[in-house]
């Protein structure tokens, strides 16, 4: 039991001083996506899909919920967004190759028709990301559009 209290303490200790520390944040002020969405063109209702849905994990720009305050939770936030990041960055789209641009586009066309993006974790906490059918629909017509548009080798306006 004096053992078992010892431990205790000792995890509390720890959780305590972790408060003190915290990963560096993701943020980017100003219109972080403009060459995204200057180049593939989505709508302004698929616009804010995309803000809603996608950017806390998949931009340089990330709207961090009052528990990010928290240690260990903000690690847990911290490696979401970079492990997002490093498989997608809207905020450096125009870095891309045409074929990666292209990949990408089947690939977010691939997670959101299986409902794989945004991850579970995500919209259990932000009501307002997950997709709706038409949400999905209004992506899966973009995606077609605009790989049209980057396989006859022209950059959409
Ligand atoms: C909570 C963070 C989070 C949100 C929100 C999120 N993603 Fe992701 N996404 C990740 C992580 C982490 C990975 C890499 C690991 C994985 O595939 O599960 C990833 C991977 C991906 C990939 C690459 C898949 C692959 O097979 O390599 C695509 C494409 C993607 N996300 C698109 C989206 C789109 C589109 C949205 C919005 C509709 C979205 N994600 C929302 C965290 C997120």
């Amino acid at each position: 039991m004096k053992i078992l209290k010892k431990i205790g303490l000792g995890v509390i200790i720890i959780i305590i001083a972790m408060q003190f520390y915290s990963p560096t944040k993701n943020i980017s002020p100003g219109d972080h996506t403009v060459a995204f969405t200057n180049e593939t063109n989505p709508s302004q209702r698929l616009r804010t899909t995309f803000e809603n849905s996608c950017y806390d994990c998949h931009s340089d720009n990330t709207a961090y919920p009052w528990y990010n305050n928290i240690a260990p939770i903000s690690y847990w936030i911290a490696d979401h967004v970079q492990e997002g990041k490093e498989h997608l960055n809207f905020s450096k789209w125009e870095n891309y190759t045409l074929d990666k641009k292209v990949h990408l586009l089947e690939e977010i066309e691939e997670v959101v028709v299986s409902g794989e993006m945004p991850l579970t974790e995500y919209t259990f906490l932000h009501d307002n990301a997950e997709l709706t059918k038409e949400d999905t629909n209004e992506i899966m017509e973009w995606v077609k559009q605009t790989r049209i548009i980057y396989q006859l080798g022209r950059q959409p306006k």
